[in-house]
């Protein structure tokens, strides 16, 4: 069945009747079982794998919104700060809704796939010597300046897009996890989730996870030069920081961080032991699990259900794939060769 995400929830966004739907079939992404997983922490675990949205990222749920409603107001452009996935989502559908699109993105710390998914798709690309946070600032300052509409996660419609994430999880589990495992970065994802599920009148435990070398919330203090792997959640002073610990704080739950090693050992767990390709960055919500446990930092009962957000596809950053496998094996074509490299012990 065809139901772009903004059909699926309508009288729960704020869409109006002649507003413009601006739609690649968004949502309504799958609910895995994670066996393996679930047998190293203890807890039943299921992965939301928001990298099966049309643009490979969770983003594409905020911008059908973010993009319908610039589009409802007459705005002919869009303009975002991305560490990649905001950029790919953005430019796609400003491309979808006839509307040029700008992306300024961290020079040398965006991954591959999404520079050329941003290309493709006809954005303007532009490479700051800089980080997302001095991004960050410099589009707020254009988008105040010039007649082009914002649509980073500071957007509301952003939030109110992406909070249907948390209405997907209820419904198919008919009822919230006991505890939801999200990686964080400019915190736009974990207030939307909040956001969702309290709508529903429901409160899992939030369990955060920060790159140790951008986690301005578990050191309670601005990163200046935050440095991380997990090149989308590379963010030193996240705009909805302050929500996103209030978040933390009502549910119960509780915000860490892992280091650039556990995000890694937990990226090459799930491809190789669940048969799931995310990107490194959404790997931090299951790498919180192995390092820090299930306990909650409040009284809360210990979860029983978790479901991690893996954000974002892993095809999208081929390089630290590459970088963090055993390499191929060259081969001619004569044939005790090949044997030899199928069965034989790996060339050390
Ligand atoms: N995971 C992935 C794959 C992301 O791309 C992002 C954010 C996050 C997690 C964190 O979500 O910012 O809402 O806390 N990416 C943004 C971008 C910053 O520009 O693509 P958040």
């Amino acid at each position: 069945m065809i139901r772009p995400l903004i059909e699926r929830y309508r009288e729960y966004l704020p869409i109006e009747p002649g507003d413009p739907v601006v739609s690649i079939n968004e949502g309504s992404t799958p609910l895995i079982e994670a066996p393996a997983v679930s047998e190293r922490v203890g807890a039943r675990v299921l992965l939301k794998f928001e990298g099966l949205n049309p643009t490979g990222s969770f983003k594409d749920r905020g911008m059908t919104m973010a993009v319908s409603k610039a589009k409802a107001r007459g705005a002919q452009a869009v303009i975002c700060a991305s560490t990649g996935n905001t950029a790919a989502s953005a430019a796609a559908y400003a491309a979808r809704a006839g509307m040029r699109g700008a992306v300024i993105v961290p020079q040398g710390n965006i991954a591959v796939g999404k520079l050329a998914q941003s290309l493709i798709y006809g954005a303007r690309v532009i490479s700051l010597d800089g980080n997302f946070d001095d991004a960050l600032v410099i589009v707020r300052h254009l988008a105040d300046n010039f007649p082009i509409e914002l649509v980073n996660s500071v957007n509301p419609y952003r939030i109110e897009g992406q909070k249907t994430g948390a209405f997907e999880l209820i419904e198919e589990l008919d009822g919230p996890p006991d505890a939801l495992a999200i990686p964080v970065g400019n915190a736009g994802n974990v207030t939307a989730y909040w956001k969702g599920f309290t709508e529903w009148d429901t409160s899992p435990l939030l369990y955060g996870a920060q790159a140790a070398g951008a986690a301005p919330l578990v050191i309670g203090e601005p990163v200046e030069r935050p440095e991380t792997i997990a090149s989308a959640i590379r963010i030193g002073k996240p705009a909805r920081g302050d929500e996103a610990l209030t978040a933390f704080d009502e549910s119960g739950g509780r915000v860490r961080s892992v280091t650039d090693e556990e995000i890694l050992e937990a990226y090459a767990f799930l491809a190789s032991r669940e048969g799931v390709f995310c990107e490194p960055s959404s790997a931090a919500s299951v790498a919180g699990l192995f390092v820090h446990g299930i306990e909650p930092d409040s009284d809360a009962p210990t979860p029983e259900t978790i479901v991690c957000v893996l954000t974002g596809n892993g095809l999208k950053d081929p390089d630290t794939a590459l970088a963090a496998s055993e390499g191929v094996i060259e081969c001619s074509t004569d044939l005790s060769e090949v044997e030899e490299a199928v069965f034989g012990d790996r060339p050390a």
